[in-house]
């Protein structure tokens, strides 16, 4: 029997390690794998059986002996028996490409990774021209995971075509993961490091470039020890350095670890970070595609873009281009959080709607209260009333509702939530995490929270909607980037579905279209259907 207890950092939080010593306390040495991001079910004992690899979940120390009673004559007995893994239905039912290796079994272990495909894209790759690899990517439909959803063939066309023949070029993996509820990237890098290395490898043979960097958010600790170490062995092995595996190519890779701001996400700004200066957004053009780290040509993309190159080529373009819905193809990596019964990783074709995946998978929320809202892509992402959960997940689709589906994190709210607050959050948020480049992000927000406060406190009411509109416009239509550019979104789309929050009570009706301008009735418009909607007041 082999025994598997997660190491990655959510099943530590929930006392994975204090499992791993009692295993050891009954001479039993187990594989730290990492985690299938079955969250609710941390930390998960796997056992490998007669009957199949089979779990116990949430285990705790005090049950290991139990448990081991159990194996010797029915483990089905167990209160904590989940049954086989595989058959798990929140595993089961996903459609798992990125995450088809995760928690199978020791990340860092090379003859692991070999054994389950690894590396099966970077042999194609090698046998490949730069452009055959370029145009798989651009095959495949891959669009940017990190949140613009740009299409990564294309980004690397033009990185390709850049600069003269033998000029410096660049790979930089954006590992800042700064959004609420998001832990994809960790995940990937916690339990299948080798997969983003391998993705780097390619993008690097794609490009030209023979210098990669992991930019890796500071909260992360282990995934930076797990990366390391895995590079180190890569090294070893020679699929990283120089002449990878015979074939005359170089690629070196190093992490570099951020300071903790959330800014630093934005491509421009983590690029001057990597170059040792405060992270400041870059204005565009040019592209970091043209001019990117130390003015070099550079692609800049986000984990799980890169992740997924591995198995694009590992299984072919159209393999992944068969999964998706209109121009959002292949898989997305849809993260479970917030006020949720049943928390975690859901990878699944685009298209799934929200209310799917909150109701069968997520099982509603963790308080058993209703759901009242939804936020979905980040802490700039919209506050979506239950009108809006049939939405299917695909880019298009949520940018038709002025939401995005960005990193595909999703926060769920029970009916307890107070959304002035989310929406003053939202405002606050933007104050202490711009980079103030620019005056309607760095000033805008900060008058925000005021308007806010005021509107709260009944405090001249109309004329601040009126401001808060206003400024919510010059902050969308004026700012530099997306920090600024997209906070008026939160807060819209709690001022259009939660009025009575902000003790609008009245303003769904007539005395709010009495006195606002345009954007300030299509609002209260929007908020009157969804009270309607919701069959409240
Ligand atoms: C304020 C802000 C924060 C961002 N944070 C991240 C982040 O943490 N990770 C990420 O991959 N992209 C982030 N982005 C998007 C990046 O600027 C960029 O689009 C992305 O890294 C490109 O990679 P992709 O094409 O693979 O998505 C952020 C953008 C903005 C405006
Ligand atoms: S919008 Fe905000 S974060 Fe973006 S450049 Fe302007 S000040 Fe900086």
């Amino acid at each position: 029997m082999i025994f598997y207890i997660p190491q990655d950092t959510t099943a530590l939080a929930l006392g994975s390690e204090a499992v791993a010593r009692a295993l050891q306390t009954a001479g039993i040495e187990p594989v730290r794998n990492g985690s299938r991001g079955l969250f609710w079910l941390e930390p998960l004992l796997e056992v490998t059986t007669d009957q199949g690899r089979i779990a116990f979940g949430p285990v705790a120390a005090k049950d290991i002996p139990s448990i081991i009673d159990a194996l010797a004559s029915d483990p089905a007995s167990h209160v904590l028996y989940q049954g086989e893994v595989a058959e798990i239905p929140y595993l089961k039912s996903q459609q798992r490409l990125t995450y088809a290796r995760a928690g199978l079994g020791d990340p860092v272990c090379l003859d692991n990774y070999k054994s389950l495909n690894g590396f099966k894209g970077l042999k194609k790759a090698l046998q490949m021209t730069a452009q055959q690899i370029v145009d798989q990517v651009k095959d495949s439909g891959l669009r940017g995971r990190g949140g613009a959803a740009f299409p990564a063939g294309i980004k690397w066309q033009t990185v390709h075509d850049a600069g003269k023949d033998g000029c410096q070029k660049y790979i930089v993996c954006n590992a800042d993961e700064g959004d609420s509820g998001t832990f994809a990237d960790r995940l990937v890098m916690e339990a299948d490091p080798y997969q983003l290395i391998e993705g780097m490898i390619i993008a690097g043979l794609a490009v030209g470039a023979d210098q990669g960097y992991i930019y890796l958010r500071s909260e992360y600790p282990l995934a930076h020890k797990l990366l390391n170490i895995a590079i180190d062995r890569a090294v070893q092995a020679n699929f990283l350095g120089e002449n990878i595996q015979g074939c005359g190519k170089t690629f070196h890779l190093e992490v570099r670890l951020g300071a903790g701001a959330y800014i630093c996400g934005e491509e421009t700004s983590l690029l001057e970070s990597l170059e040792g200066k405060r992270g400041m957004v870059r204005a565009k053009p040019p592209l970091p595609a043209i001019e990117g780290l130390f003015g070099m040509p550079t692609v800049v993309n986000n984990v799980l873009t890169l992740a997924a190159i591995s198995t694009i080529l590992a299984e072919g373009a159209a393999t992944y281009q068969n999964f998706g819905m209109g121009r959002s193809r292949g898989t997305l990596a849809i993260q479970l959080a917030g006020n949720i019964k049943c928390g975690g990783l859901i990878e699944l074709a685009f298209g799934v709607t929200l209310r799917e995946v909150v109701e069968d998978y997520g099982q509603g929320t963790y308080s058993g209260r209703p759901i009242r809202a939804i936020q979905v892509g980040g802490p700039l992402g919209a506050f979506l009333p239950e009108s809006q959960w049939d939405t299917p997940m695909d880019y298009e689709a949520f940018a038709a509702i002025k939401a995005m589906i960005g990193h595909g994190g999703i926060v769920v709210f029970d009916d307890t939530a107070d959304m002035a607050a989310q929406a003053r959050f939202a405002m606050e948020f933007c104050v202490v995490e711009s980079c103030g480049k620019c005056t309607p992000c760095r000033i805008g927000s900060v008058r925000g929270v005021e308007v806010i406060d005021r509107i709260v406190a009944n405090e001249n009411r109309d004329n601040n909607l009126i401001l808060l509109h206003e400024l919510c416009d010059t902050m969308e239509f004026g700012s530099l980037c997306a920090m600024g550019g997209m906070t008026p979104y939160p807060v819209r789309s709690a001022l259009a579905h939660f009025p009575q929050d902000f003790l609008l009570q009245e303003a769904a009706g007539a005395s709010l279209q009495d006195t606002a301008g345009a954007s300030l009735q299509d609002t209260a418009g929007a908020a009157s259907q969804e009270t309607a909607a919701q069959g409240e007041n």
